[in-house]
């Protein structure tokens, strides 16, 4: 967030250096239990990036001082991998990475009915396979699909998305360079059928009016992913389901 205005990012015509409108989300691609071995995963692009997230549980949690009697605990993993960036990221864990997982993990909590599953864990593993900007926005958007993908009761599934500011102007889904550039960076992350934000943080400035400006533009596109969400798990559920229904029966070869 360099807050530096003199460079254009968006035209006279309020074009974007990537050709979206000020308004406009990045293409997005979602598809739910692309991983074998984990018991619920989903694959997300938005843009340039790429997110990979796996759930595994609900199952005993360890260490035990960790459990609690009452109900289960929601860990998240946020990873970005080396070659994700333009410069070779430092395997390991960071301040940063740190930081996103936890915040991911508080919205996790929140809309998983973790009292169903008294002293257990649920692990969310997030790897940022390629990045873009808006990370952890499509590191929750996979990370709830995953949790429904492992058959895990929630109250809702959590869409997921920045807004900003950039060249004075409120910006959806912004881009690397917007995010270096701009002057403002509003991640958040909705129940769509309460309407609650489980996530909001925000780096730069914004005046009262266009903060709520940026809510509303953000709240329509969090709208916008839970579709695009519950249409990857009808892919894996229901077209796979009826697909096998239709599977013609094989005869095995009578011996003669
Ligand atoms: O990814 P997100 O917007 O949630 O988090 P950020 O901390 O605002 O990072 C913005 C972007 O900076 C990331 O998506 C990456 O493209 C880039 N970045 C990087 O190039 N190297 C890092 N070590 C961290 C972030």
């Amino acid at each position: 967030m360099g807050g530096n205005s003199n460079i254009k990012l968006i035209d006279d015509n309020g074009i974007r250096i990537d050709g979206r409108k000020v308004d406009e989300l990045r293409p997005i691609k979602i598809e739910a239990g692309v991983l074998k071995n984990a018991d619920g995963s989903a694959y997300v692009e938005i843009g340039k990036n790429k997110v990979l997230a796996a759930v595994y549980g609900p199952r005993e949690c360890h260490p035990r001082h960790m459990q609690n009697p009452a109900k289960a605990i929601v860990q998240v993993k946020y990873n970005m991998i080396s070659f994700s960036v333009d410069d070779r990221k430092r395997p390991g864990p960071d301040r940063r990475s740190v930081e996103i997982s936890k915040i991911i993990s508080e919205a996790m909590e929140y809309v998983v009915f973790t009292e169903n599953y008294p002293r257990t864990s649920i692990d969310v593993f997030i790897e940022v396979l390629q990045a873009n900007a808006g990370t952890r926005c499509a590191g929750l958007t996979a990370a709830s699909v995953a949790l429904a993908d492992a058959g895990i009761p929630m109250k809702d599934l959590v869409p997921a998305i920045a807004v900003g500011k950039v060249n004075d102007q409120v910006v959806l889904d912004l881009n690397k360079e917007e995010d270096n550039y701009g002057q403002a960076d509003v991640p958040m992350a909705m129940i769509p059928r309460t309407g609650e934000v489980v996530l909001l943080q925000m780096d730069g400035h914004l005046t009262y009016d266009e903060f709520k400006y940026a809510i509303s533009l953000g709240k329509k596109a969090c709208a916008e992913v839970y579709e695009i969400q519950k249409d990857a798990l009808r892919r894996r559920y229901v077209v796979e389901s009826e697909a096998e229904q239709e599977q013609p029966v094989s005869v095995p070869d009578q011996e003669a």
